[in-house]
This record gives C-alpha cells, structure tokens and sequence, in this order.
C-alpha cells in the first residue's frame, strides 16, 4: 500500500506536478487530503503552534502526538512525519526513532533533514524499509541563519552532489527549500527521483508550502508564501461578531437552548 503510493508520487516526476502541503490536525488534514499528494507533519508545528523559535526544540512525542491526528484526516494522500532534530543523529537512533514514528502514527514514510553525515543514515532507513525524503538548501535543524542556497557555481555543485548522494541512499523525494531557480533545475533535471520546491521556483517537480501560512494565519510571509486567504482577520471578524451576539443577549437564542 505505502509502496504504491511511493510509486505514484515517483511517477508524476516529469508529467504532472507534485502538490504538497503540512498538516498537523485532523480538520486540516481532512481538507488536503482530496487536493494533495503529499502531506507532512513538519516540524515547522514548532514555529507555527508552539511559538517556538527553532524548529530544534520541537519533541518526538509532540511530532507523534499531531501525527496521529493528522492520520485520522487523510485516506489518500502520501503521509510523512518530520524527524525532529536530535532523533537521528546516528544510525541506531535514526531507525527506532522511525520504527517508533511509523509503528505510532501509521504514516508512510519519514522526512529527514541533511547535514553532513546523513546518507549513510537514509540508506539505513531505506534498508530498514522505511522510505525517506530528504530535505536540502535552507535546512533549519542545521542552519540557524536563513539564507538562500545555490547562488555561486561552487554553491550548486555542492547541491548537486549531496542531492546525487541522496538519491543514490535511496530517498524517494527531496525537497529543495530556498533554493536558487538555477540550482533547483540543475538538480531536478540531474535526480530521478521528484524534487520538491518550497522558495525555490516552479522547475522544481512539486510544490509544498505551510497551510497555516498560505492561509493567512502564521503572520509569516516570507517573500515565496502566496497568501490564498486571510484567515486571520476572517477569525478575527467572527470572534468580534461573537462577542457583540453575547454582549446584546442575541446569543445563545432559544434555537442554541434545550
Ligand atoms: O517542517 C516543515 O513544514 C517543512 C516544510 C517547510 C518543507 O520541513
């Protein structure tokens, strides 16, 4: 079954663009599951509902805990899980950590960001059957500074060669995050496996972006966020519509009474 749908989103790479999004609830998961193909329990949760200043802090069991909610929302969609930071600094932590995410949360696959020791721990987990997507450019487990990856030459071909090394530990997606338009080409044309794009351009084989952010509600808006809705101010006119109902007595009415 996750095999299948590995294969599918493998598949799409040169034909029909890849459509990602994060979840980290069952109400939200339930919505994308009809739209994307992917959805990923981020880390980003750290940032997003936890105000948490690094995505580093963010804990296995707080990872676990949205996953498994987010599992109640999706029947179609590719599920993977975020391994937090600090849960796969070797090979023997990387596979019970990823055991544990899988066996608790059903997902189908883990994603797992790169520094420099890391593709012996994907072709770990990849032995271990358990499928992997890594994560490359702006990495925020690793690089506290934001910064955009892949604008000198010597900066792409490093890209290119972890990216090859990647695919070749047998990841069977990666995501490219602030990225350069040139850099994201080079290696979506050079890897067989699907590159997938957040800030970093539409040569990229898919998509992914925070919901909370393309809906208007983080307040994070970096310049590769189109904003779909305000989501914010819709909550905030309803909270105050609630407000005056309860202030004037016109709620709850008899209909809201038993
Ligand atoms: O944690 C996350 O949401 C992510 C995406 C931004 C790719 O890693």
């Amino acid at each position: 079954m996750s095999a299948n749908k590995i294969k599918k989103i493998i598949n799409k790479k040169k034909k029909s663009k890849i459509v990602c999004l994060t979840a980290y609830s069952k109400n939200i998961a339930k919505i994308l599951d009809n739209q994307c193909d992917i959805v990923l329990v981020g880390d980003s949760v750290a940032n997003v509902l936890y105000g948490m200043k690094n995505t580093d802090q963010i804990l296995l069991e707080t990872i676990i805990k949205h996953a498994k909610a987010v599992r109640l929302g999706l029947k179609k969609s590719l599920m993977v899980v975020d391994m937090p930071a600090k849960t796969y600094r070797n090979i023997s932590e990387a596979k019970k950590n990823a055991k544990l995410i899988l066996k608790k949360t059903k997902c189908e696959a883990v994603k797992i960001e790169n520094n420099k020791m890391n593709f012996n721990i994907i072709k770990a987990l990849v032995n271990a059957n358990i499928p992997v997507m890594g994560h490359i450019g702006f990495t925020p487990q690793f690089k506290k500074k934001f910064k955009i990856f892949g604008k000198t030459s010597s900066e792409k071909k490093k890209l290119l060669t972890e990216a090859v090394l990647i695919e070749k530990a047998g990841a069977f997606s990666l995501v490219l995050e602030c990225v350069t338009e040139s850099a994201a080409k080079l290696i979506t044309d050079k890897l067989k496996i699907p590159t997938i794009g957040i800030g970093s351009s539409s040569s990229c084989d898919g998509q992914i972006l925070v919901t909370d952010d393309l809906l208007g509600l983080s307040g994070f808006y970096p310049k590769f966020v189109k904003k779909y809705l305000n989501l914010n101010k819709l909550i905030f006119k309803a909270i105050k519509n609630y407000k005056q109902d309860v202030k004037k007595q016109y709620f709850p009415l008899k209909k809201h009474t038993y």
